[in-house]
């Protein structure tokens, strides 16, 4: 059997990290005190009107195809909470709905790189992101962060790992599983690198909403950085709904229409009635994790 070389590079990367997951769920299920750590997983539940949003819209018969962009009120709300986080306008042509962060990374990943391109990444760093770039087809290149910086990557080290083949920096902010949350003035640092090297900033934002006592940054939000950033998140963490596959990837204006050619490769459109929960979800702005003093009243006991 001849197979392309995509499952050799990923040979190892993927289905070994779920056989430790299911053994701790196995002994956790016996009885064992065992403390999850192997997916980040909300243990609060989700907001009851998200829920109540799909269900009424699977009912109401949204369950056909989506456009494959995305809805036009799904890529309208989306576009309007990163405005309203950024201060800057952000259209919804800029904006890709994803299946999840996961999908949003690979699918900005494949329109950005190939074979012979290297990607940056800060390290410790979450679990796919070798499996990410294997698929692709670019080299995988750590950037060491240390405990005394409190794991925030430097300018410095990211400068230092530059090569003429460096084509994008992987950043997660807040990181999984470091915890470290860039600064505005970091974001700047590392963006003057990204710019003086002319590298893409793909952004993995998905515990955005999830700083608590610290302000969070995107380069994303930086006026003279957004150009070169492609912005990824979901509600899986902010609204305790991984299960839902409800994402984006926001860009500029000429990267979007690249992004939904790969997109459509892939999935040719989501689902609509989970669009409508994901509107649904961030326009309720206050249902998010981050306040916890309000949300969940009417949520259900799991
Ligand atoms: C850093 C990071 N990125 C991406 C993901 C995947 O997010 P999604 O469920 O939106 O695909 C996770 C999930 O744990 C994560 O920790």
């Amino acid at each position: 059997m001849k197979f392309a070389p995509i499952s050799d590079r990923l040979a190892g990367l993927g289905a070994a990290k779920w056989a430790v997951h299911a053994e701790g769920l196995r002994r956790a299920n016996a009885g064992e005190p065992i403390i999850m750590l192997s997916i980040g997983e909300p243990d609060l539940p989700p907001p009851a009107s998200v829920l109540d949003a799909a269900a009424a819209a699977m009912r109401s018969g949204r369950t056909r195809y989506a456009h494959g962009q995305g809805e036009p009120q799904t890529l309208a709300a989306i576009a309007k909470h990163l405005t309203q986080r950024s201060g800057l306008p952000v259209a919804p042509e800029q904006v890709l709905y994803t299946a999840g962060t996961q999908n949003g990374l690979c699918t900005a990943l494949l329109t950005l790189v190939q074979t012979g391109d290297e990607v940056l990444v800060p390290d410790p760093y979450y679990a796919t992101y070798e499996g990410l770039v294997a698929a692709s087809g670019a080299t995988f290149v750590p950037v060491a962060t240390r405990p005394e910086d409190n794991f925030h990557v430097t300018a410095q080290a990211i400068e230092r790992a530059i090569t003429k083949r460096s084509k994008v920096l992987l950043l997660n902010t807040p990181s999984n599983p470091t915890g470290a949350v860039l600064t505005k003035k970091e974001i700047d640092e590392i963006g003057s690198v990204c710019e003086r090297h002319d590298l893409w900033i793909i952004c993995d934002e998905v515990y955005a909403d999830m700083t608590f006592d610290v302000p969070f940054c995107s380069p994303f939000d930086r006026p003279h950085l957004r150009h070169r950033t492609l912005a990824v998140s979901s509600i899986s963490k902010s609204h305790a709904l991984p299960g839902f596959r409800a994402g984006w990837v926001a860009s500029h204006p000429d990267v979007t229409p690249r992004l939904v050619l790969v997109a459509e490769a892939m999935l040719f459109g989501s689902q609509p009635f989970i669009e409508d929960a994901l509107t649904v979800a961030l326009t309720e702005n206050t249902q998010k994790l981050n306040n916890f003093d309000l949300p969940f009243a009417n949520a259900p006991k799991l």
